[in-house]
């Protein structure tokens, strides 16, 4: 089923009010600690998207992979935005080797109607947010999965899920080594309780602690492979750890890259957007689960471990969501904060 917007056979480029609701979408993607590393330019012919390097994570994020996974999935749902106001767009990645922070220019090709299933996915996109809570028990079956993996529809790009006993096993014991590392660092620790925030909802940044499940003594969590832990050096918090009672089972799903540069990483952030959309609309949650791959060094040794030939850009955590209220849908910043314009009318 499409549609038409209105003004359609008019206008040879969005307007104001498209391109900031379009950007309004893009500021939902996921980015590393929520501290969304990307800002937006309206230049006469096109949207551009740049990185925002103050907002790199110097101890998470050394080489800057997670920020540029962050602004892929900030490229795909701009892109996604601009086909919902009824524009097809055409996306020039790394146009100037000159300015390495320009990451992508989206390009207005004219009007066209809107698709159904446009509309279906940016409902999606608003519903989106990382389930970091446990989920619900039950296995995701391997053809719903089969239908999420299809969504990858990039050739340099593709998704695979982490099945066999051995390959999870491995899969637990390099992501427990890499969160030891990460909270043995007082660097990341400090790092992290600045971006987990009581008021992230008024800063418009970083995640609140309402977002990030505790265990207790009584209580631990029972999974396999461990999630990041957000309350790392808190002492009335403890560690959350694979337990001996899995009550979860969640699927891990890898996103695979052949080539590890930032077009890469760039497309692979454009993707993990689209799972995690595609997830929503298929009734499941994902969570990112990075701690072995936000250090370089680490990256190599666990893609050793693991005896992956190509290079992992995400690792994703997909289940059924609690069946409780939805978590809390994290903040954003302000579109205006992340837009400007060389065009002279940009409100
Ligand atoms: C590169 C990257 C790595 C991430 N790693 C983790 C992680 O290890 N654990 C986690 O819980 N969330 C992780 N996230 C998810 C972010 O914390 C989340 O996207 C952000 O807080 C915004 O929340 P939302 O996804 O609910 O909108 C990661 C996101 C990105 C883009």
């Amino acid at each position: 089923m499409t549609s038409t917007r209105s003004g359609v056979g008019e206008a040879t480029q969005p307007s104001v009010e498209e391109i900031q609701r379009a950007v309004a979408l893009a500021v939902r993607a996921p980015s590393i600690h929520n501290t969304q590393p990307w800002r937006f330019v309206l230049t006469a012919d096109a949207l551009e998207l740049w990185a925002d390097r103050q907002r790199q994570l110097a101890a998470v994020d050394p080489d800057g992979w997670a920020l540029l996974i962050s602004c892929g999935g900030a490229l795909y749902l701009a892109g996604l935005g601009l086909s919902a106001e009824g524009w097809r767009t055409t996306t020039e990645r790394l146009p100037d080797s000159t300015r390495p922070d320009l990451l992508a220019r989206l390009h207005f090709d004219g009007r066209q109607p809107v698709d159904g299933n446009v509309d279906e996915a940016v409902a999606a996109a608003g519903r989106r947010r990382t389930e970091r809570r446990p989920f619900r028990p039950g296995v995701v079956s391997t053809d719903l999965l089969h239908v999420l993996r299809a969504g990858v529809d990039d050739p340099s790009l593709y998704a695979s899920l982490v099945l066999r006993a051995d390959d999870r096993l491995n899969l637990a014991v390099a992501m427990s080594w890499a969160d030891d590392l990460e909270t043995n660092d007082p660097a990341y620790r400090a790092e992290l309780a600045t971006w987990v925030r009581p008021d992230a909802a008024a800063a418009g940044e970083g995640i609140s602690p309402t977002a990030v499940p505790r265990t207790s003594p009584g209580q631990p969590r029972h999974t396999d492979v461990p999630v990041r832990d957000f309350a790392a050096g808190d002492p009335t918090s403890t560690a959350i750890r694979g337990g001996q009672v899995i009550d979860e089972q969640p699927a891990y799903v890898v996103l695979f890259s052949l080539d590890d540069d930032d077009a890469a990483r760039l497309r692979a952030g454009e993707a993990y957007a689209r799972l995690s959309v595609d997830a929503e609309r298929l009734g499941l949650a994902t969570s990112a689960m990075t701690q072995a791959l936000d250090l370089p060094g680490v990256r190599t040794r666990v893609r050793t471990l693991m005896t992956w030939l190509d290079h992992p850009q995400m690792i994703l955590r997909v289940g059924w969501p609690p069946a409780v209220d939805p978590a809390p849908r994290t903040p954003r910043r302000p579109v205006a904060a992340v837009l400007t314009t060389t065009r002279s009318n940009l409100a």
